[in-house]
Formats: structure tokens, C-alpha cells, sequence
């Protein structure tokens, strides 16, 4: 992992932090196991093919919170990412300017044992666990690396607020269909119990994937969803992002 020197960010910079792995517990690394095992008995049966080779690739672990740096250099070989711990939520200029240095901001904090189902912020099983194993798939990472890109180069919060919403349906709540059945790649459903068991139980309506309806569905931060979108191939989402830019900047 690169140095805080080295980074060459300027609106993320004040938000880098190291992570302090002497700082957890022995309390923390097993609720982080306990945590991981509930989430990968239900991932082994319903992640997408690229999330649980992902998953092996940059050496996870059962037993202990991931060390990042670890896991950072494993993702620069297959795929020009790094890991980069930050201090928690930022602004999405930030945020932006990360991706499309290919540096992904993750948290480090855990969650703690009475909040094991939610957190309205996302920690670092949301991270780790739900973001990190899909970026050691080449045409993911090269989408999302494409997506901040054209979002760093925007200037209106209203096209943003629109784009952000591909990424809500793609990289934090996608689905994909593959041999036959709906799977999971985003890590808002990876990480989160209660939506990949609403999407397991079909309570969740899924749609075929459009640029244009996902542009103009609303996000609900705070609810089970009732409606996502399943793409038929990762290397799709690229293209998405195109179609997006051009459909938001010709609004
Ligand atoms: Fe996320």
C-alpha cells in the first residue's frame, strides 16, 4: 500500500487514514467470523461466479478482519486496485476522485454485536466483504474505475444525483443472472442478511437491467427493497456507465 505521501489525492486526502490493526479485540476478530460465516453460508449459494472467485484471489479470511494492505497488494496484481483505508462516509467529489485513481476507500471500523443486521453507515464487512472480492474481476474493475472518472468530471448535483443511482443498482445492489438463476454481486446485498434473503425469497420484484429505468428509479436508503436489476454479464456494466453519461449530460 502506497504511503499517505504518495497518494497524490487532493479532496480525498484529509479523509486516509492507516488501518490500526493492533486496535481489534479478540471479541471484534470473532464477531467478524461469526459474521462471516452467517453471510458466506448464504454467498456460497447465491454470489455471482466473479464475487466468490474474488473472494478466494485476495486471500479473505474466515477467522480474522481482513489487514488491508494484505489484501491490497493481492488486488494490484490482478487488477491495478489498491485498498485505501479512510476515516468513513465522503463527499462525493472525494469518493470520485478514489475510483478513478482505482484506490478503493474502505472503512475499518466494525460493527458492533446489537448492530450485527445493519448499519446505516457502512463498515468494514461492508467494504471488505461486500465491495473488495468483485474488484479482482478485471471488466468490474475497469467499470468502476470508468464510472468515477466520468463522475469527477461533472459539475451538477443533479447529474450526480442520477448517476448515483447506477451505482446504487450496479455496484452496491446489482444482480445477475447466470446458469439460470438470479445471483448476487453488489455489496449492499452480499453484506446484508436481511436483503439477500428478501431477494432469495422473491420478495424482491428483479427486472431485466435498463439504463434508462434505473436512471430514473429513485434510491431508498432506508428500506428493504421491493425492485433491483439483474444484468446478464459483468463486462455489461461498462457500457452502462457510457449509456448513462450520455443519457444524464443530454438531459
Ligand atoms: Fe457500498
Amino acid at each position: 500500500m502506497r504511503s499517505l505521501e504518495q497518494t497524490g489525492l487532493v479532496a480525498a486526502k484529509s479523509f486516509l487514514i492507516e488501518q490500526d490493526y493492533t486496535k481489534y479485540t479478540l471479541s471484534q476478530h470473532a464477531l467478524w467470523s461469526e459474521l462471516v460465516a452467517r453471510r458466506m453460508a448464504q454467498l456460497e449459494q447465491c454470489a455471482c461466479r466473479e464475487y466468490l472467485e474474488g473472494w478466494h484471489a485476495l486471500g479473505l479470511e474466515r477467522e480474522r478482519i481482513p489487514r488491508l494492505a494484505g489484501i491490497s497488494e493481492r488486488l494490484a496484481r490482478r487488477t491495478g486496485w489498491s485498498v485505501q483505508p479512510v476515516s468513513g462516509f465522503m463527499p462525493s467529489r472525494a469518493f470520485f476522485e478514489m475510483l478513478a485513481a482505482r484506490r478503493f476507500p474502505t472503512t475499518t471500523w466494525l460493527r458492533s454485536r446489537e448492530s450485527m443486521d445493519y448499519t446505516p453507515e457502512p463498515d468494514i464487512l461492508h467494504d471488505a466483504l461486500g465491495h473488495l472480492p468483485m474488484f479482482a474481476e478485471q471488466s468490474f474493475a475497469d467499470a468502476v474505475a470508468e464510472y468515477g472518472r466520468v463522475c469527477y468530471a461533472m459539475d451538477s448535483e443533479e447529474k450526480l444525483e442520477r448517476m448515483g443511482r447506477l451505482v446504487w443498482y450496479t455496484f452496491e445492489f446489482g444482480l445477475i443472472r447466470q446458469e439460470g438463476a438470479v445471483k448476487v454481486y453488489g455489496s449492499g446485498v452480499a453484506s446484508s442478511q436481511a436483503e439477500c434473503t428478501n431477494v432469495l425469497s422473491g420478495n424482491c420484484e428483479i427486472r431485466d437491467f435498463s439504463v434508462a429505468e434505473v436512471l430514473n428509479t429513485t434510491v431508498k436508503v432506508d428500506q428493504i427493497h421491493t425492485r433491483l436489476f439483474a444484468i446478464d454479464s459483468i463486462a455489461e456494466i461498462l457500457g452502462a456507465v457510457h449509456e448513462a453519461r450520455e443519457i444524464v449530460e443530454g438531459d
